[in-house]
């Protein structure tokens, strides 16, 4: 995380620059980033040379945030204001924009070869998350969302990058095309599982520590693999109840999200939830048994994995 810190990015105009510095000084996870190096060293490269493409996803995947901020009118981002909300929405459009050039940018530290593959693989990555968001904004206001549409919505939206995290170390790291493959359907696995994570921790995540609005997606009506789940296991009386709540708009925002949360655990949705988080974690470790790669490598796969299962933030 040094190698982020050195890349100093205060230039002028300052309205610029200032909220890129701002939202990549907040940290997070940078789980993706990680993945990219762990991915370079399970294939014997050395992991310094994936730095630069880690860089890029990390700061694509900060562009994306401060855009689906505005998206989603979120207030806040890892405990702290959002940048539309600290400056304003123009600046965020701008800044975000910004970021992902930078992004695209730094693949130009790479040789020819090298930099047309990890750029043909950011650019059909990026394309595809832009059409997950619209998935999911356009979900908003649909009542008849079903749950094969809400898996491909989260595998663009999140899955891909994840994936495309991974395979980028693989790339780097000169593997064979067929390990390219599977580490990109292991991390896309794992990333629709950590997509789920994400929606069950907005619901039920602890306000002090999760660094979001908990409750944010059922403000804005989004149709989650929870919301999907409890309309499906719902008696009549609740399944009436969710869709009077997610139709329009609710002044009460406090018990719109108690009520939904209350239905949620009732219907068995939260637990189904889990079980699903489980599946895909299992099936990405699945993926992990045709790897070339040794015992040890896997482990550290499989223990990241299991990490990010038990996650609070
Ligand atoms: C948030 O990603 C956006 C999703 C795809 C769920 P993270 O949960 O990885 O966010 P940070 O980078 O750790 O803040
Ligand atoms: C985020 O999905 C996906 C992208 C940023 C591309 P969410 O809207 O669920 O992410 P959070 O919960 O705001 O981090
Ligand atoms: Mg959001
Ligand atoms: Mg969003
Ligand atoms: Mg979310």
């Amino acid at each position: 995380m040094a190698y982020l810190e050195q890349y100093a990015v205060l230039k002028e105009p300052q309205n610029l620059y200032e909220p890129i510095e701002y939202i990549l000084g907040l940290g997070g996870k940078r789980l993706r980033p990680i993945l990219t190096l762990m991915s370079a060293d399970i294939f014997n490269c050395d992991y310094k040379k994936a730095l630069d493409a880690a860089l890029s996803v990390e700061i694509f995947h900060n562009f994306s945030l401060v855009h689906d901020d505005i998206m989603d009118d979120a207030p806040l981002r890892r405990g702290n204001v959002t940048v539309h909300e600290k400056w304003d929405v123009n600046t965020g459009i701008l800044s975000g924009d910004a970021m992902l050039i930078m992004a695209y940018q730094l693949f130009e530290k790479y040789d020819p070869n090298m930099f047309r593959s990890l750029a043909s693989l950011f650019s059909k990555t990026a394309l595809e998350v832009c059409e997950g968001q619209q998935y999911d904004v356009d979900f908003e206001t649909r009542n008849d969302v079903t749950i094969p549409e809400y898996l491909k919505m989260i595998e663009y939206k999140t899955a891909v990058l994840v994936g495309a995290a991974m395979e980028m170390g693989a790339i780097v790291a000169n593997a064979s095309v067929e390990d390219q493959d599977r580490i990109y359907s292991f991390g896309r696995d794992l990333g629709l599982a950590f997509q789920l994570q994400d929606d069950y921790l907005d619901a039920f995540g602890n306000p002090e520590t999760f660094g979001k609005q908990v409750g944010g997606d059922i403000i804005e009506n989004k149709k989650t693999f929870l919301y999907l789940k409890a309309e499906e296991l719902s008696n009549d009386k609740n399944k009436a109840v969710l869709n009077a709540l997610f139709n329009g708009t609710v002044e009460d925002h406090t018990s719109k999200i108690e009520t939904v949360k209350a239905i949620f655990k009732s219907s068995g949705a939260a637990e189904a939830t889990q079980r699903e988080i489980e599946n895909y974690t299992n099936k990405a470790f699945l993926i992990l048994e045709s790897l070339n790669v040794s015992e040890n490598k896997k482990m550290l796969l499989r223990e990241f994995g299991e990490f990010l299962m038990n996650r609070t933030v």
